[in-house]
């Protein structure tokens, strides 16, 4: 079956206005997870702290943007307790998990319960520049402060400046594939 017969009657399509002549026309929601699902991404925790508190989620949202400088972004669904106050602290960090940790990610992903910053009594933190929580056990953190922020559909996108760089314990990274952790 090609993309195109799987475009439901419900599909956002005035969401969004073209760049181009024609109009936008996207997939089903469901489809494009199912698509997602196959592209293999690194497992982080964005975390937060500041007048808004600190708090945590899990993503595989992140990509870096540019060097000149140092920026990159990352997606958090906007119906996230952790969205409000990355907005309102205006920071964030990017801690990207070791090959062990995906109970951690689990943890931070609200998958166990627990929530707000009863997330962050377990694990060792530290900071760097912005007081955002740094994960000692990650393989690296990118300590950013946000320089833009735009609302895409469900989503925040945040682009963070990076303020600090952590490298944490040098190994394997905890990747999500096909809606599973693996070890890379
Ligand atoms: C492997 C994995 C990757 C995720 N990636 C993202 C992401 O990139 N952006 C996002 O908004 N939510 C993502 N989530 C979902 C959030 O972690 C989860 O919805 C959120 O932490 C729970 O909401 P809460 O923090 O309000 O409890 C991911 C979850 C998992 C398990």
């Amino acid at each position: 079956m090609s993309w195109i017969d799987q475009r439901p009657d419900d599909a956002m399509d005035g969401a969004f206005t073209a760049v181009g002549p024609e109009s936008v026309r996207t997939v089903e929601a469901g489809p494009f997870r199912e698509a997602m699902s196959r592209l293999g991404a690194a497992v982080h925790v964005i975390t937060t702290a500041g007048p808004a508190g600190k708090a945590g989620a899990t993503a595989t949202a992140v990509c870096s943007v540019t060097d000149a400088p140092p920026v990159l972004l990352m997606c958090l669904n906007r119906r996230s307790q952790t969205n409000p106050a990355v907005s309102e602290n205006g920071v964030f960090c990017i801690n990207t998990l070791g090959a062990s940790e995906a109970e951690i990610a689990d943890l931070f992903a609200g998958r166990t319960g627990v929530t707000g910053s009863d997330r962050f009594s377990t694990g060792e933190w530290t900071t760097l520049a912005t007081a955002s929580p740094v994960l000692v056990s990650a393989v690296v953190a990118f300590d950013c402060r946000i320089v833009e922020v735009r609302a895409v559909g469900s989503h925040n996108v945040f682009f963070g400046a990076v303020e600090a760089v952590r490298l944490g314990p040098q190994g394997p990274a905890l990747v999500y594939h096909e809606r599973a952790y693996k070890k890379v």
